[in-house]
């Protein structure tokens, strides 16, 4: 008989960023993120028992086949213990669809693999459910650094970080306590460019082998880290604005200053951060940025002054744009 499996998980967007790994998908540093709500990826993962040891997957995105990522899932899958024997006694379907559109800058690595090893998890039954967020989360991070974040909401901690209970390198862990001012933060999402990003992030992550400056970033990101966990309890705006913009320059920073530098910004990211700088400063409203690694702007702000955000985008930002998409913070996925 066929088991059918649907998992539903969203893809998170880092306030300090992971950026360089080591050994098995291990991060360098810490980094901390917040888990989005209506950029998701819901994956119908079918299981058919058969008799011969031949692996036999099928992979859909939005329908039609994809083998360069049916490939990778077959790679990451008999990689992992766990998935290894799910490959052999059960030939499996698995259908993607993704809620946004491609290349827009959301790493929908990071929700396809959380989705991915959510659902791959539960056929297998080898779980308790106390233990499942974390096992899940460290197989998704095996598949995708970023993917182990978002099983947690609305932030969420991934990597060793001294003094703070339970932080690991090999899954990610939910930030609990989180004061008013953070609990319903939103993130619209500024396409200035919608074609695929030039540098993978696998590429990137690499650059930081031998970078000059790896040692002083990694360093930082993790005192981000701290700080920001307090930052979180305590309210403060001005210090959440400070690390996020700081951390997303500082990502960007690393890729212009590597061995084969690059730069992914785009004239219309710096127009837009300019104005994001000049509306602040007008109006001392908590509004701020991050980007990812791509062109496009993410502008967090509480829900209380959703009005004036709408306002800066459409009177000040609108004729830079492609399109914007609107997100909030959100507590991570189901499955079924
Ligand atoms: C810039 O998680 O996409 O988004 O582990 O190679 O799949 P892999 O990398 P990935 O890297 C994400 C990098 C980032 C920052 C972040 O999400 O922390």
């Amino acid at each position: 008989m066929t088991q059918e499996i649907i998992a539903k998980y969203p893809s998170n967007i880092a306030l300090v960023k992971y950026w360089g790994k080591h050994g098995n998908q291990l991060p360098c540093n810490a980094s901390l993120s917040m888990t989005l709500t209506h950029a998701f990826t819901e994956v119908k993962l079918q299981c058919t028992p058969k008799n011969n040891a031949a692996i036999e997957l099928a992979y859909f995105f939005e329908g039609k086949p994809k083998d360069s990522f049916k490939e990778r899932i077959i790679k990451y899958a008999s990689q992992q213990k766990e998935f290894a024997t799910l490959l052999q006694q059960y030939a499996i379907t698995i259908h993607s669809t993704n809620s946004f559109p491609h290349s827009t800058g959301i790493a929908s690595s990071a929700s396809a693999f959380a989705a991915i090893a959510a659902a791959l998890l539960k056929a297998t039954n080898t779980f308790t459910d106390t233990n499942f967020k974390n096992q899940a989360s460290s197989l998704a991070r095996l598949g995708s650094g970023s993917a182990c974040r978002s099983f947690f909401g609305p932030f969420a901690l991934w990597g060793n970080l001294e003094n703070v209970e339970n932080a690991t390198n090999e899954f990610a862990i939910p930030i609990n306590t989180v004061h008013e001012n953070f609990s319903s933060m939103k993130d619209a999402i500024l396409i200035v460019e919608d074609t695929p990003k030039k540098v993978s992030s696998s590429v990137g992550h690499a650059l930081m082998n031998n970078h000059p400056y790896a040692n002083a970033r990694f360093l930082d990101a993790n005192n981000n880290c701290k700080t920001m966990l307090s930052v979180l309890k305590n309210g403060d705006f001005e210090t959440f604005i400070a690390i996020t913009e700081r951390e997303a320059l500082t990502l960007h920073a690393m890729m212009m200053t590597s061995q084969d530098y690059y730069m992914l910004m785009k004239p219309e990211t710096v127009f837009i951060i300019e104005q994001i700088f000049n509306f602040r400063e007008e109006t001392k409203l908590p509004v701020c940025f991050t980007l990812d690694a791509g062109p496009n702007i993410h502008l967090l702000y509480p829900a209380s002054i959703e009005k004036n955000v709408n306002e800066l985008i459409e009177q000040r930002l609108k004729n830079k744009l492609k399109s914007v998409l609107y997100d909030q913070a959100g507590l991570g996925g189901v499955v079924n």
